[in-house]
Order: structure tokens, then sequence, then C-alpha cells
């Protein structure tokens, strides 16, 4: 059996740190193992819609800055395939049988699609299109027999969702599907990157990302007005380090060598937030470690994406040849779904020969 992985993103806008350390790092670490047969990322554009339905636009312009964003951080396109949801008709295809093994009910538990709903006005008036894009990415996912989803947390009830389906599929029509699994970042606090403001996710409506794409000057901004302790009023005052976005960001950030550049009067992380527990030590010589940081692991993906940004007609041949390759798997694997199903009637000669003996029979 292959070992094919698939994973993608919306394109609603730019990507930001909080997808680089939750899923864009660990797939470019995938790649560069080299340990799979086919590799997909997706530019889900067709989920995009789901709740971007009367904005097509901005999901329109956001295909390349994605594709852009997935080069920077050193996805290779020569091993990885890129392509675009909608431009694979067999994908729908999919979704339209799937729908017929999932209840409204289990949709309507999905966590990520609750809290996704309290987020959007449309609580009340619920797109069934939206509700329904679980079942879409089922079809994704499987639709490239893809067994491994490298993805952040929010996915797992998707995957979750596709694994039923899969179980249903193969009980009622054979063998037919594999089900994937879901790899997560290997450390917790990459799961779900808070915002700058300290809020629940780092999402693009509540302005307070960092961009893959952010310049110097926006990034130091952004990092000396992010949410630290409320009651850290003075320097000597002691300091909260949990729900310290500061100190969640260099949870996730900081290294070693990080410490040796910047601040070597401490030798780690528990050296430095001990003392913020203690008191004396002040916000802004923390701001500035995480800026410094910041700036490091960003100045690569920055000039890698300008320099990328030269050549879009490059960028657009990428995801052309990439949304080729994947039509074709994907037409292969829904054919063979069909074929389980019984609806490839010119495909299949046993078809028109047992309707004939049928018909013979009935004479
Ligand atoms: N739901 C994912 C997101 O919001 C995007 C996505 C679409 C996806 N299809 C997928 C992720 C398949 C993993 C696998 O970011």
């Amino acid at each position: 059996m292959e070992k094919n992985i698939l994973t993608g993103d919306r394109p609603t806008g730019r990507l930001h740190i909080g997808h680089y350390v939750g899923s864009l790092k660990r797939r470019v670490e995938i790649q560069n193992e080299g340990n799979y047969d086919n590799f997909y990322i997706e530019i889900a554009d067709a989920q995009a819609l789901t709740d971007n339905y009367d904005n097509p636009g901005k999901v329109r312009e956001n295909v390349i800055e994605v594709a852009l964003d997935y080069l920077a951080c050193g996805i290779d396109p020569s091993k990885v395939t890129i392509f675009i949801q909608s431009q694979i008709p067999s994908l729908c295809e999919l979704t339209f049988y799937y729908m017929n093994l999932v209840t409204l009910a289990r949709l309507e538990r999905n966590p990520t699609i609750k809290e996704e709903l309290k987020m959007r006005d449309f609580e009340k008036a619920i797109p069934t299109g939206f509700l329904t894009y679980p079942i879409s990415q089922a079809a994704d996912i499987t639709g490239f027999d893809a067994t491994i989803v490298p993805a952040g947390d929010d996915q797992l009830p998707m995957i979750e969702q596709t694994r039923d389906i899969v179980r249903s599929f193969n009980n009622i029509y054979g063998e037919t599907l594999y089900e994937p699994e879901a790899v997560l970042p290997d450390n917790e606090a990459c799961f779900r990157l808070v915002g700058t403001d300290g809020k629940a996710k780092m999402s693009k409506s509540l302005n307070n990302c960092i961009y893959l794409a952010d310049e110097p000057e926006v990034i130091r901004e952004k990092v000396m007005g992010m949410y630290t302790d409320p009651n850290h009023l003075r320097v000597e005052d002691p300091g909260q380090v949990e729900g310290n976005t500061v100190f969640t960001y260099l949870d996730v950030f900081a290294k070693p060598e990080h410490f040796d550049a910047y601040l070597p009067e401490y030798k780690n992380l528990d050296e430095l937030k001990e003392h913020y527990r203690r008191g004396g030590l002040g916000d802004v010589k923390i701001k500035r470690f995480l800026n410094d940081i910041l700036q490091e692991t960003l100045e690569p993906i920055r000039t890698r994406r300008k320099e990328l940004a030269k050549d879009i007609k490059g960028v657009y041949k990428i995801l052309e040849e990439g949304t080729k390759k994947a039509n074709e798997h994907c037409l292969r694997v829904t054919e063979r779904v069909k074929n389980a199903m019984g609806i490839n009637y010119f495909d299949d000669p046993k078809f028109l020969e047992s309707q004939i003996e049928k018909f013979k029979k009935e004479n």
C-alpha cells in the first residue's frame, strides 16, 4: 500500500506564525525525511467558500498568497504536490456519496464546527455547505488514499469524521478506503498558538496575527504591544508566566542558542520565567528578547517570499502542474469508489451482461 500524506489550508488570507508552528514547520520536516510515496498540500478554496460564499474575491486573491507562504517556508514542489481544491471535480462526487453516510446530528456535534459557528454570524441560519464541509474534507483525504494528515489539533474532529465515513463506507460497500491519522506538532504549546492579544486563537478576524510576510517593524510593533500579565505593573512586581502571551511564544520559539545570542545572562527559559515570577524583570526586556527571536526566525522566510514573488508565473505553473497530478490521482480513487458502489455502468462490462441476462429470463 502507498503511503500518502495530505493536508491543506483555506486561502482566506496570508498564513501566520500560528500556521507555521501548528503545521507548516512539521510539513517541511516530513518532506525532508522523504518517507512517503505522495505528499499533497491542498489550497482549500472550495472549503474557504463555505463561509465566504458572498466574498469570492477574497478567496481568489489569496490562492497565490498561500502558495507563496508554502514555498517561502521551504515546501519543495519537486517533493510535494500543491494543488487547488476547486479544480478537482471528483472531490465533489466523493462528497456527494459520503453525505449519505453522515447524519445531521453527527455534523452538529463536531466541536470545531460548533466553535466556528459561534465565531460567525450564521449561528441561526447555517448554510448547508458550511455544516457539511467536514464531509468534503473527508473527500479531500480519502480522495488521495491519504493515511497521514499533518495538521493542527483543531483538525482532529475532521479526521475523526473521516474515519467514521471510511468505516461506514467499507462496511456497506466493501473494503475500499483507508482510515487516516493526524500528525500533530511535537510541542504541545504549538497546537493552537494564541493571538498577540492573548485571546483564544490567532485569527485574521481578531486582528491578532503575526504574518509570515510581516516586515520587521510590523513584527516589532506587534510584539511590543503583546498581552502579558495585566497585574505586572512595575518591574519589581512579581509576574505571572501562565497565560502570559510573551512566555507562551517563548515556549514555542525560544531555543538554547537564542539565549547565547540575545540574553546570555540567563541560561534557559526556566531561569527567565523564575526571575519574572520573583519580580524584577520587566515586560520590555522579555518582549525585546521575543522580538529578536521572531526576527531571526522570520527573516529567511520573508526574504524567500519576496524572491519567489518576482516570479508569479512560476508559482502559477507549480499550482497548475500540481493540480493536474492531483486530478489524475483523485480520478483513479473515485473510480475505485464508484466501482465499489456499483455505479460504474459504462466501465463495467458485467453490468450490460447481467442486464441482458435478467431481461432474457423475464421474457
Ligand atoms: N480545514 C482545514 C483548515 O481550516 C483545511 C483543510 C481542507 C484540510 N482540507 C483538508 C486540512 C484536508 C487537512 C486535510 O485549515
